[in-house]
């Protein structure tokens, strides 16, 4: 059984740390400059509470699961202690953040695994994969075996992993911010009652869709405004169009400063929560 660093216990790295204790695995954590929330998670989650010495010296695998904005800060602060274990990267970071992750932990003696993490934070088994790719994959894939999550090899180039993320991501984020985009359009030009109308004969799953695209937008925007500029700088990095994914992240930004009335972000209903995400787009 193996101890494993984890950085942070968020929603999706809680998760992964409880399927590795569930296992056997020993799971640090560091709780400085961390929320209550993130401490509730990690103690749901039987995670071990350690200084990020302790937590640096006994861990032979460190997982990052952080917000986008943070991988590269992440693996700076690990590297700066001269860390020479196996550096498992599973944001959502194009290729050439995820570059540039490598560089920096294996500059300090590290190995670097790439990862990508598909689906929601695994409760039961079959719902969420962990892509690994890299030389070193095959040492991090086995230590999630019979647990809820499923860790598989992304066949390919090194950076395989974060490139399966951000193709997938693309679709299932951006479409999400264009319907809407497209909602909000129909507002500002007078004509919302009629697309709803339109919606319910041609595409009846578009008006409770983008009730629920508005609610994470309001809950999750503020670290997915990162994850489409990543996206983006994928796509130019690919010779594609950049544009669909600058004006997502345009979108998040906006929908994430959307006033919910204090005390009231979990509270709101669906439909209160895209009256505030659609007015905070116009
Ligand atoms: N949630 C999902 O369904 C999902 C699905 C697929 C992939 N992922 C990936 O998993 C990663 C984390 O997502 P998540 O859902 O766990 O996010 P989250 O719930 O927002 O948690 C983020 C964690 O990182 C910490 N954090 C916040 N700001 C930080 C910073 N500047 N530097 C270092 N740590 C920071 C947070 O700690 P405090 O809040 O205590 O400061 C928290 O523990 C992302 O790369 C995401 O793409 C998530």
């Amino acid at each position: 059984m193996a101890t494993v660093g984890l950085l942070h216990p968020g929603e999706m790295g809680a998760a992964v740390g409880g399927c590795l204790v569930s296992v056997g695995h020993e799971v640090l954590w560091d709780p400085a400059g961390r929320s209550r929330a993130t401490t509730g998670r990690a103690l749901s989650a039987k995670l071990t509470g350690a200084g990020f010495d302790r937590l640096i010296a006994k861990s032979t695998v460190i997982f990052s699961i952080c917000p986008p904005h943070a991988a590269v800060d992440v693996a700076r602060q690990v590297a700066a202690t001269g860390y020479n274990g196996c550096y498992v990267d599973a944001n959502a970071i194009s290729v050439a953040t995820a570059e540039q992750v490598c560089a920096v932990v294996t500059a300090a003696g590290a190995t670097y695994v790439d990862g990508g993490i598909i689906g929601p934070p695994p409760e039961a088994a079959g719902h969420t994969r962990l892509y690994l790719s890299g030389p070193q994959a095959n040492e991090v894939r086995p230590l999630f075996n019979r647990s809820a999550l499923d860790a598989r090899i992304a066949e390919g180039p090194q950076y395989a992993a974060s490139s399966v993320k951000m193709a997938y991501a693309a679709w299932t984020k951006g479409s999400s911010a264009l319907l809407l985009a497209a909602r909000a359009l129909a507002r500002a030009s007078g004509v919302e009652r009629t697309l709803l109308a339109e919606w319910q004969l041609s595409q009846p799953h578009l008006t409770a869709q983008s009730e629920r695209s508005a609610g994470s937008a309001a809950s999750k925007g503020w670290r997915w405004v990162a994850e489409m500029e990543e996206i983006a700088a994928s796509m130019t990095a690919a010779g594609l169009p950049d544009g669909f994914h600058e004006a997502a992240a345009d979108v998040y930004d906006r929908a994430c400063r959307a006033d919910v009335p204090a005390g009231r972000r979990t509270a709101t209903t669906p439909k209160e929560t895209l009256e505030t995400v659609i007015s905070a787009l116009m």
